[in-house]
């Protein structure tokens, strides 16, 4: 069987006649804890998956951007720097990109061209970040052939910056920042207000498993910019920039003036910022218990205060609650509204767990939950294997 990198020099060679001058990865991810906490200037602690895209690119002499994947391997498309048009087209995959070589050009940097082949292992709308692997494979991979000497974390902040500007999409730096900065076996607890970030062990005791549900969130852009806005407006009754500088006993004071459903919200997101500290914390120290408490609580505050689970989602979290008790915590994971859980759980338990998934959740809901193990990868570099 061809090995990745071998896939993607030859969907180069087939589509651009000549051979790639190297090639680039970039993970996807999952969260562990702090959910809609990044555009609330919070903390967040995500970790890059064993799911990557993989970039092969050959650098051009002119500043022509020629880009081709795998799902739709007999068309490139094709943009010149700085002149990506990117508002005369409906969706498509290539506005991460051109919004990448948009936000490059808006900050006055030069890029030259590139062609690109690219390929990708990431499931699908499965709350992996698909995008945000695919913007920071292309980021690196421009980055190095045209020499701009960018840090991974100034690729991150180009990729945001640019779906931000260009494809007007208000998500935080959370996905950009852990596929560019990831290390192996490490979770990436992240300050939102500064991007200060820290890597923390993840016990090597501990199994990651992503459930899906089989049910896609509707209108996500719609119910995600609704919750932005609600604990904006919380932010705001109190005078301030976001919620991360108000206090759980100050919210408390504020109730009585506060729309019940607004004070929910500022109640999930000021609680899940402690909860993803402490979790940081208890992974450091390998304490499951604390980790299973602080989990449940997390996914509590999400079903009842945030309002953004489902009741498959609920079924899931239940399902693996009672086959790992307090050896394991469990919890919805992403945006919401539908999606995947998160499980964290002592390897000996995976099998159980699985098979608990396999047979209750379909027989409950007449829907095969879609199981993936996962393993702390590292981030975006150059591969040659
Ligand atoms: C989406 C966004 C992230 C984050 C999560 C919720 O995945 O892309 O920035 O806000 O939702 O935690």
């Amino acid at each position: 069987m061809p090995s990745p990198v071998q896939r993607a020099t030859k969907l180069f060679v087939r589509t651009f006649g000549t051979s790639p001058d190297a090639c680039f990865q970039a993970p996807g991810r999952i969260n562990l804890m702090g959910e809609h906490t990044d555009y609330n200037e919070g903390f967040v602690l995500p970790a890059a998956v064993n799911f990557r895209v993989l970039a092969a690119v050959k650098r051009r002499e002119d500043d022509l951007f020629r880009v081709v994947t795998d799902i739709d391997a007999d068309n490139f498309v094709e943009w010149t720097f700085g002149k990506e048009a990117l508002e005369d087209t409906d969706f498509h995959w290539s506005h991460y990109l051109k919004s990448f070589t948009a936000a490059l050009a808006m900050s006055g940097l030069k890029s030259c061209g590139v062609d690109v082949a690219i390929i990708s292992d990431i499931p699908m709308e499965s709350g992996f970040s698909s995008s945000a692997a695919l913007q920071i494979a292309f980021g690196t991979a421009v980055n190095n052939s045209s020499q701009l000497f960018l840090s991974p974390l100034a690729i991150a902040q180009l990729a945001q910056r640019g779906e931000h500007h260009f494809m007007a999409r208000t998500c935080g730096m959370k996905d950009q920042m852990i596929s560019a900065l990831a290390e192996a076996d490490q979770a990436l607890l992240i300050d939102c207000l500064d991007l200060d970030y820290e890597s923390v062990t993840i016990p090597d005791n501990l199994s990651i498993i992503i459930v899906h549900s089989g049910k896609y969130a509707k209108d996500i852009q719609t119910k995600y910019q609704l919750r932005k806005d609600e604990c904006q407006q919380v932010a705001e009754y109190f005078g301030l920039e976001s919620l991360r500088h108000v206090s759980e006993s100050q919210l408390k004071q504020h109730r009585s003036q506060l729309d019940e459903h607004l004070y929910q919200r500022a109640r999930h997101v000021i609680t899940e910022n402690a909860r993803t500290q402490s979790a940081a914390r208890a992974l450091e120290q390998g304490n499951i218990k604390k980790i299973s408490k602080l989990m449940e609580q997390s996914h509590q505050s999400m079903r009842d205060d945030f309002e953004m689970s489902i009741p498959e989602i609920d079924l899931l979290v239940d399902i693996i609650k009672q086959q790992v008790g307090d050896r394991g915590g469990v919890r919805l994971t992403g945006s919401g509204f539908g999606g995947s859980v998160i499980a964290l759980v002592e390897h000996e338990l995976t099998d159980d767990v699985v098979t608990a998934v396999e047979t209750q959740y379909l027989a409950h809901t007449g829907i095969e939950a879609q199981v993936y193990l996962c393993s702390a990868a590292a981030a975006a570099a150059r591969v040659d294997e």
